[in-house]
């Protein structure tokens, strides 16, 4: 829980000044399509940049995450591409992991909604949760196609949107208006293309109703929600919670335990929170290589975090804990469920159908990762707001803020060492003017100030206070004139590699892929310093480089971006 602010300013653990161990979860990506920019800007990166930070704390934290196999989206592509449902969300998963994985996203362990550890789990949920009474059964009347002879749930009715009249949409959710049907108009079954009758068939429901109380108690009194959010899901629940269907007449799913339910399976969002419980144990017992390891001791030890985009706000404030509730907490509710809005690409909704999207993969093979991660942490508050993907502004922020501050900085200094110090960094005289006294105080302050609002989860803060400290060492170079002054020029050197060390730990959880061939230029994978991403976020305020120290090969971290590489990417948008 939140101190005093007095008690968080004192360290740069923030709020969370807690040595429990954390888990963080990003929402589970739909195993159907490739990861595009809208998905890491709301929840990979933030996930990513976080996890990062706590591990250079110190702090012993996983990252997980899984693909989402289950649901109707899934199975009508792999029923289009001729595949099993099982051998198609299979390419997904790898194909998605390898994604984030090149883009610095250091997950500890993904893994899929459709394994069987998770299939045992979302049974041993049920059944207990049927123990309770917070199951109960209903007949509900469906679409049937009586030529294929199925049911046909979600996706597997087409037709035309009542609400704006747009045809061809799916009977879950119409893409033009962004609204879910209630009739659909004209319905046809998607897969023959026939008109479906109507035919009754049992499904389970969850009394979500029986958990208003307690949900209003948990985000009245969880104060590390975001305050905005957490009054509008009240509204929802002020208006009053309709129990949720979790089950469906398919044969690809997690199938529901009971005796009379063949042919039925969860509905996807059942079964795909919970693999976040399922995941985490799995892992753990593969770590421990033992099945005895307790996945629920340690998660309920931990400090939780659920990583989301704000399209799913309801499934994660409402189903997510109503169903933990519902098995009395064995499993502990969310400590923070940090939500980020949507990314819009110049300022239009991203959409894979109309092909207004820029894959990761896509991106990747144009430009460093890292500069993607660096404007999208720079741009992206914490809160619920959209944020626009520009390339013109992409190439401005990275040429004028990571190359012309960031990069200029490091390369000066760098470089000077190498060519004037013969590489060796110098040794500094003992009187140290105001400037080098300021310098060195903006080194020993900066760990807990950029600590602090990493804590918070503020990561564009933290970069902007990053990118502050930079522009100070560049003015710091710019006036000791380190090439003139001969007199002061080793203070001025020495001060300034320390503050590059300084700089390579901080944007470590930014721009890793950097950081790294910032430290091995600083010389500092030789001198047995260990890996930058084992480094200690205190030791960011330490002056630690000694004089004497060798650098490594020096040479620029940052290839300027040209106006002809935008010019190029924005073709292919058709722009
Ligand atoms: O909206 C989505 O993309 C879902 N696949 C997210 C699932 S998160 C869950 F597991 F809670
Ligand atoms: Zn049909």
């Amino acid at each position: 829980m939140r101190g005093s602010s007095k008690e968080i300013k004192s360290n740069s653990r923030g709020r969370t000044s807690s040595n429990k161990s954390a888990i963080v979860t990003s929402a589970l990506p739909y195993a159907n399509g490739e990861i595009h920019l809208g998905h890491v800007a709301s929840t990979y990166l933030p996930a990513d940049i976080f996890t990062r930070f706590f591990r250079l704390l110190g702090r012993e934290i996983y990252h997980i995450c899984a693909s989402d196999d289950f649901g109707t989206p899934v199975l009508i592509k792999a029923e289009k591409e001729s595949k099993t449902p099982a051998d198609y969300v299979d390419l997904w998963n790898k194909r998605d992991y390898e994604d984030f994985k090149s883009f610095g996203i250091s997950f500890d362990f993904f893994y899929k909604t459709s394994s069987k550890e998770n299939a045992e789990f979302v049974q041993y949920v049920f059944k207990k949760l049927y123990e309770k009474g917070h199951i109960y059964e209903q007949a509900v009347i469906q679409f049937y196609c009586q030529f294929d002879e199925k049911f046909l749930p979600d996706r597997y009715v087409i037709g035309t949107c009542p609400n704006c009249g747009a045809e061809n949409q799916y009977s879950d959710l119409c893409e033009k208006c962004g609204r879910v049907p209630e009739q659909i108009l004209e319905p046809k079954c998607s897969i023959c293309g026939r008109p479906p009758v109507k035919r009754s068939s049992k499904h389970y429901f969850f009394k979500l109703s029986n958990f208003s109380q307690q949900l209003k108690i948990w985000l009245n009194n969880n104060e590390n929600l975001q305050s905005d959010i957490r009054n509008y899901v009240i509204n929802w629940i002020n208006e009053g919670l309709q129990d949720w269907d979790i089950t469906r007449d398919l044969s690809w799913g997690v199938p529901i335990p009971m005796p009379d339910a063949k042919g039925k399976v969860f509905y996807g969002w059942f079964d795909n929170h919970l693999c976040y419980i399922s995941t985490l144990t799995t892992y753990l017992q593969k770590k421990s290589h033992s099945t005895k390891t307790d996945g629920k001791k340690y998660w309920n030890d931990s400090e939780i975090y659920h990583f989301i985009g704000k399209d799913i706000v309801y499934h994660h404030y409402l189903f997510l804990p109503a169903m933990r509730m519902g098995i009395d907490q064995e499993y502990k509710l969310p400590d923070y469920i940090p939500t980020r809005g949507h990314l819009m690409l110049h300022n239009q909704k991203i959409s894979k159908s109309r092909s207004w999207y820029i894959s990761l993969r896509d991106f990747i093979a144009a430009f460093n990762p890292d500069y993607l991660r660096f404007y999208i942490a720079s741009v992206a508050p914490y809160s619920q707001a959209d944020v626009n993907f520009d390339w013109n502004a992409f190439s401005e922020k990275i040429n004028n803020e990571l190359i012309a501050n960031v990069g200029n900085f490091i390369n000066r200094a760098l470089f000077f060492v190498q060519k004037t110090f013969d590489g060796k960094v110098p040794e500094p005289s003992s009187e140290n003017d105001v400037d080098d006294r300021d310098s060195i105080k903006e080194i020993e302050k900066i760990a807990d100030e950029v600590g602090f609002l990493l804590s918070e989860n503020e990561l564009d803060k933290a970069l902007r206070r990053i990118l502050k400290f930079a522009t100070h060492f560049n003015q710091y170079f710019q006036k000791k004139e380190p090439w003139s002054n001969k007199a002061t020029a080793n203070t001025t050197l020495f001060i300034a590699v320390n503050a590059v060390r300084s700089l390579a730990i901080m944007l470590e959880p930014f721009i890793p892929l950097s950081s790294e061939r910032i430290w091995s230029q600083l010389g500092m994978d030789e001198s047995g310093a260990g890996s930058i991403h084992k480094q200690q976020w205190k030791s960011v305020s330490q002056i630690t480089i000694p004089s004497g120290h060798i650098l490594g090969n020096v040479e620029p971290i940052f290839r300027k971006i040209e106006s002809k590489d935008i010019d190029a990417q924005k073709a292919k948008l058709s722009m």
